[in-house]
């Protein structure tokens, strides 16, 4: 192993100190950005350094030993040309590491059973390269990732397939996720592609080591949130409610919203101007019927007075997502009767069913869910035109999705996990009950269409389970006196 290390890496093996607050990383550091990583320690926004290692200790006990843990971080995309998308790390990388740059790869070594001692991260990544800094500003480059990321070996990406090649001869196993298959745009393959003989895919697959998948195993870690996790998607979710809150008092006051797109900007602004990065995903804003398409996004329609505005829309923050749905009447007046009996159906299905999210009860998704179709049924049938819909009925022509998913780095966060598992304490997932009447329903419910979802850590017993999104008015009462244009 000592043999492939870059004089780099083995020189810095023996001078580790801190860097100086002087050096300018390619993320917000607590140095250069003490609004966002607010506590020395933090690598990201709420998590320490040593939480990552943790983190990456606890991986390790997973695997058996001459292991190797492989991420391909992600590339750039871009939209067209030379235009690019916000950047999205591998979310399992920037679980185990805190890494935000692209073109990198994480590699966790795990060489015997002797404990913290034996678990190895190399990290490989772009070298400093002051051109392009002056075009795209600082990088970490290999000092950042040994320094502040505390990898034990460090590498220019540039020599991946050597250097992966010579770590794959020592060890026996290789926990990967396949990415970038040929299926992908050339785009996408390009970094990652080091030359015609060296996709990265092929070095790990043509290796004949054993080979187990990497991301199943860190599912398991991530479905379960710690404390900080916790305390993150916490912040998350209270600057997102607010915001929610906000846009709900815009009805009734002097300066209305007028169409779904101001809103959605409103609320992304809203987001930022409390602490978050951003919206979280491409918010629903719909107006009155178009919340009958679940997963409306053009959101290019005018507000009108007095239909229903419907939203899923949430902030992120250290990569940690809120995802809040809330319907409002747009009119000061609030509700209408028949606006207010779906409302209130849809509500007290949210809340029956974030009252069983406690570990102690050993329901799985799947019991909540078939319990939010048996509670909107017998909602819905205290209605008029109701009175005999089945819960096939109900599944079928009303609430055509499901209660609702893991949230955390991933807004479906770890679909991996089964619907069928008991949910455990510390799992955060939304419920999101929902009923939407299509033109063939009841005349007087036609085109109302709403969900509302709550962001829920559940509790070792039904008294600890915590609702992240409780500061979101959700109650016909206090969304009434928020149309009303009152904070
Ligand atoms: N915002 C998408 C969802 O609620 O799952
Ligand atoms: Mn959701
Ligand atoms: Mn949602």
């Amino acid at each position: 192993m000592k043999t492939q290390l870059s004089i780099f890496s083995k020189r810095f093996l023996f001078t580790r100190s801190r860097l100086s607050s002087a050096f300018a990383a390619g993320q917000p550091t607590y140095e250069t950005r003490p609004h966002i990583i607010t506590q020395p320690g933090d690598l990201t926004p709420g998590i320490s350094a040593m939480e990552y290692y943790q983190r990456r200790l606890e991986l390790s006990t997973k695997l058996p030993p001459k292991s190797l843990a492989i991420i391909v971080g992600n590339p750039i995309q871009f939209s067209s040309g030379s235009v690019f998308y916000d950047f999205q790390q591998d979310n399992d990388l920037y679980y185990l590491t805190g890494w935000l740059e692209p073109d990198s790869i994480v590699v966790i070594e795990k060489k015997g059973e002797n404990g913290p001692d034996d678990v190895v991260l190399h990290m490989l990544v772009p070298e400093k390269n002051p051109k392009k800094e002056l075009w795209e500003g600082p990088k970490s480059g290999l000092e950042g990732a040994y320094n502040i990321f505390n990898a034990d070996l460090v590498e220019d990406i540039k020599n991946a397939p050597n250097y992966l090649k010579n770590l794959i001869k020592e060890n026996d196993n290789i926990y990967w996720d396949k990415k970038f298959d040929s299926k992908q745009s050339d785009g996408l393959k390009q970094f990652f592609t080091f030359s015609t003989n060296d996709n990265i895919n092929d070095i790990i697959t043509k290796s004949n080591k054993r080979m187990g998948k990497l991301s199943s195993l860190v599912a398991e870690m991530r479905v379960i949130k710690s404390d900080a996790e916790v305390q993150m998607m916490q912040k998350a979710c209270d600057i997102s409610s607010r915001a929610i809150n906000r846009a709900m008092a815009k009805v009734g006051s002097e300066d209305p919203l007028l169409s779904e797109n101001e809103l959605a900007k409103y609320l992304e602004y809203q987001f930022v101007r409390g602490g978050c990065e951003k919206h979280a995903y491409i918010p629903v804003v719909a107006n009155g019927s178009n919340a009958l398409c679940l997963h409306y996004t053009r959101n290019d329609d005018v507000l009108r007075e007095g239909d229903l505005v419907f939203i899923d829309a949430g902030g992120k923050l250290g990569g940690y997502c809120a995802d809040i749905s809330r319907a409002w009447p747009n009119s000061p007046e609030g509700f209408s009767e028949p606006q207010k009996d779906i409302y209130q159906a849809v509500l007290n299905t949210n809340k029956q069913c974030i009252e069983v999210c406690a570990e102690s009860l050993g329901l799985s998704f799947h019991d909540i869910h078939e319990m939010s179709v048996s509670t909107l049924r017998s909602e819905l049938r205290n209605l008029p035109g109701f009175a005999n819909v089945t819960s096939s009925e109900v599944s079928r022509m009303y609430y055509p999705h499901y209660i609702g998913h893991n949230v955390g780095l991933d807004l479906h966060d770890v679909p991996s996990i089964s619907n069928f598992s008991k949910l455990r304490k510390n799992q955060v997932i939304t419920i999101e009950p929902g009923l939407y009447i299509p033109n063939d329903g009841p005349k007087h419910y036609r085109g109302i269409g709403l969900r509302v979802e709550d962001n829920v850590v559940v509790g070792a017993t039904p008294k600890d389970i915590i609702n992240l999104t409780r500061e979101c008015k959700k109650e016909v009462a206090d969304v009434e006196e928020l149309v009303k244009g009152s904070i």
